[in-house]
């Protein structure tokens, strides 16, 4: 389990260690913000594990209208959401093509359709951008990693690595601590109706474990079930211009692995 809060991760670590018996846990550290700590976490995991079987892109922030750089110069919703992501996938790609069935599961999100994404590609790094359009650059992130998944699903093909996306469903967690007050009061008891994190895990662990999703790759799923995505986010020119700048936005090397 990669976390960039470690106080969080043992207890984390230690509530499933005792509800599960398995004492093998392991937490690292990890700001999937920043291209020099994804680099660094990626690099341990290299050094330390011949195989991996599944990775999970859970991290997530949903800031209201503020666009900030982040040390790299990258939006700072973006580079946590996406950028750090793309980047991790490059850089473990080699053991997971090592397991008997690799898989990489996108937590996105139904709010990808309100994203604003221009043909030209001019916002997808939108440190200039602004929408009254409520966390806009939330969407724009939970569009580009739908993206992301479907391009890197083709890429993969003729591997033995799937990747599918989801939306978990409207949970109750943490992702809505940026409500501004007063709307925050009156949220608090709509979010009560909300989905547990229990329940809300149910389509990322399915993806995970579900022998029925083994041969499916470039999905998007709600509830467990394919669901259908709108025609936008699905054009695979865009797809794979996303991908050409992304790399170099995250600065992959010739030395670091292509897909
Ligand atoms: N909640 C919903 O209704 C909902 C709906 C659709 C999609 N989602 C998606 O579900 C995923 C999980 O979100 P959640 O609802 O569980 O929200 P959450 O409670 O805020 O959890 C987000 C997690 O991401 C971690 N994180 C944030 N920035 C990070 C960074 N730079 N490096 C490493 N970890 C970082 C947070 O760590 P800290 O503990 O350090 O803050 C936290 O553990 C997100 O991708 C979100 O977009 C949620």
């Amino acid at each position: 389990m990669a976390c960039r809060n470690m106080e969080t991760a043992k207890q984390a670590r230690d509530e499933i260690k005792a509800e599960s018996k398995n004492p093998n846990l392991i937490i690292k550290y990890v700001d999937v913000s920043s291209l020099k700590s994804v680099r660094e976490f990626a690099k341990d995991i290299i050094d330390t594990e011949q195989v991996i079987d599944v990775l999970i892109h859970n991290a997530g922030v949903a800031q209201g209208y503020f666009n900030r750089p982040t040390a790299d110069g990258l939006e700072f919703t973006m580079a946590t959401n996406y950028y750090g992501p793309f980047l991790l996938t490059h850089l473990l790609i080699e053991p997971l093509k090592r397991s008997q069935q690799g898989r990489i599961v996108v937590v996105s999100s139904k709010l990808y359709r309100y994203a604003g994404v221009k043909r030209d590609l001019s916002n997808i790094n939108p440190l200039n951008y602004f929408s009254l359009f409520p966390v806009h650059l939330y969407n724009l992130s939970k569009f580009v990693e739908i993206m992301f998944t479907q391009e890197l699903a083709r890429r993969l093909e003729g591997t033995r690595v799937t990747a599918n996306c989801l939306h978990p469903g409207v949970i109750d967690t943490g992702i809505w601590r940026n409500i501004p007050f007063p709307i925050s009061l009156l949220f608090k008891p709509i979010q009560m109706c909300f989905r547990t994190p229990e329940e809300g895990a149910r389509t990322t662990v399915y993806l995970t474990i579900s022998p029925d999703v083994e041969q499916i790759s470039g999905q998007y799923f709600r509830n467990c079930k394919v669901t259908e995505l709108n025609q936008r986010v699905q054009d695979k020119e865009i797809q794979g211009k996303l991908w050409d700048a992304s790399r170099v936005l995250v600065k992959l090397t010739e030395d670091d692995s292509r897909i």
